[in-house]
């Protein structure tokens, strides 16, 4: 059905693995469409509970397509950049973890992509940038405004300038990537951290998920307010109940799901 995507779910665990190699997974208009389609397919779908996006091969996405870009007038780059916005708004936004597992090259709006996932967990061969200034353009996928509000602007602004690529090291030590590990572990690892993600209250991370996210964009009185709504949200739910039930009776707690 897809393309450019292998799509896969094993017991609630939804693996999207970007595979384009003759452009190393680059976002055409196309995949960006079949991303949408299948973050889609993922939201209604009640037995997926968490999801992992990597790239195959080499690269995670070493950018948009560059020779599609190429031949587009300036009101179909636009209308790239804003499909592209629409991906991101929309995986970021969702209410299951989404978990990037980056492989390899993450550029331009490879990066970007990794930055609208919760959580980014990289290989030690992975390698961030956001080169787009030395092709005339500047990030159009949200990296102005993702990268600045995950590592700050001073940073964001000296590798969206410098055009840099940084390797996973760096990329963790600013704050890029949550957590850096062996390139033969990582989807062992990225597996078993959307496992433990999964054992918890699924309405709980969702709620959690949008509570960071919205508030995040408030000032501190409305983002208070806001989370006590949230709060409220989850605190109203079955699995608040089986959650303090089973500490009380010292259990494992068992989760519906959503
Ligand atoms: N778009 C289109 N094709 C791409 C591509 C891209 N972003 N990145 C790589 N490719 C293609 C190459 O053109 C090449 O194709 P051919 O074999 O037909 O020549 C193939 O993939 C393999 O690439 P390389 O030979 O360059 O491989 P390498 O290992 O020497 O280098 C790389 C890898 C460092 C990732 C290099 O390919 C590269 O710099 N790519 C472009 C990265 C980039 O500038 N990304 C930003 C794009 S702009 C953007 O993303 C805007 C936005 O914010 C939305």
């Amino acid at each position: 059905m897809y393309e450019n995507i292998k799509y896969e779910v094993n017991d609630g665990l939804a693996k999207v693995i970007i595979c384009r190699p003759k452009a190393m997974n680059a976002l055409n208009e196309d995949v960006l469409k079949e991303l949408m389609a299948v973050f889609c397919e993922i939201n209604s779908d009640d037995e997926v509970k968490a999801v992992i996006v990597t790239g195959e091969g080499k690269a995670f996405v070493a950018g948009a397509d560059i020779a599609q870009m190429y031949e587009l007038t300036s009101l179909e780059g636009r209308h790239m950049m804003s499909l592209g916005h629409n991906v991101m708004n929309y995986i970021e936004n969702m209410e299951k973890p989404v978990i990037a597992a980056v492989n390899g090259f993450a550029l331009g709006g490879g990066c970007e992509l990794a930055m609208a996932c919760d959580i980014r967990i990289a290989s030690n061969k992975a390698k961030f940038g956001q080169p787009e200034v030395g092709l005339g353009i500047i990030p159009g996928f949200g990296g102005t405004q993702r990268l600045a509000r995950l590592v700050g602007k001073g940073m964001a602004k000296y590798l969206i300038l410098t055009a840099d690529i940084i390797d996973s090291q760096e990329a963790y030590r600013i704050g890029l990537v949550e957590k850096l590990v062996d390139a033969d572990n990582l989807m062992e690892v990225t597996e078993k951290i959307a496992k433990n993600i999964m054992s918890k209250a699924p309405i709980a991370v969702g709620t959690a998920i949008t509570s960071i996210n919205k508030g995040f964009d408030l000032g501190m009185a409305e983002a208070s307010a806001f989370e006590v709504e949230t709060f409220t949200a989850a605190f109203g739910s079955d699995d608040k109940k089986e959650g303090m039930s089973a500490f009380l009776e010292k259990r494992k707690a068992e989760f519906k799901n959503r």
